[in-house]
């Protein structure tokens, strides 16, 4: 049983983030699954994991952008936390299997929450603004002089 599994409980009914997440699932299974295998299929799952999670956070936070997020919000704050960890388990630990381990598990915990919580206010914010996620453009865009958004929007978030 792999430490995460796509389900419908993830989906955020925002088919571009939706296939985004299902792959981001697909690829953390494939780097569980790569560390019982060779050293350099191992390091071949990891690279695909980090760059396709990098492009992941990448696209939403241009998305937070264009929607009036303050640059530093409590969601791009988590991506970048997250990508940070991402690059010095590529550098410095990509050989250690235990902590590899410990990183899956880490990130099967921390997705589920992430995006019913911060991807899914995203989804919200974008589907009020009409937000055209293929072409950056919104439909009823917040007034010129609105002030920025500075939390992520979730229920949860105390900015
Ligand atoms: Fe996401
Ligand atoms: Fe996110």
């Amino acid at each position: 049983m792999s430490a995460l599994t796509w389900s419908e409980a993830l989906a955020l009914q925002h088919p571009q983030m939706d296939d985004t997440h299902r792959e981001f699932v697909d690829l953390l299974t494939e780097l569980e699954a790569a560390i019982d295998g060779p050293a350099d299929a191992l390091a071949a799952s990891l690279e695909r994991f980090v760059a396709h999670t990098e492009a992941h956070f990448a696209q939403e936070d241009r998305w937070m952008g264009a929607l009036g997020f303050a640059a530093e919000n409590c969601h791009a704050f988590q991506h970048a936390h997250v990508l940070q960890l991402l690059a010095e388990v590529k550098a410095k630990h990509a050989a250690n299997l235990p902590l590899l381990r410990q990183l899956v598990a880490g990130l099967a915990e921390w997705f589920p929450q992430h995006a019913q919580m911060m991807d899914a206010a995203l989804a919200q914010t974008m589907a009020e603004q009409g937000f055209d996620a293929t072409r950056g453009e919104t439909e009823r865009p917040r007034g010129a002089n609105a002030a920025p958004i500075t939390g992520c929007g979730s229920v949860s978030c105390s900015d």
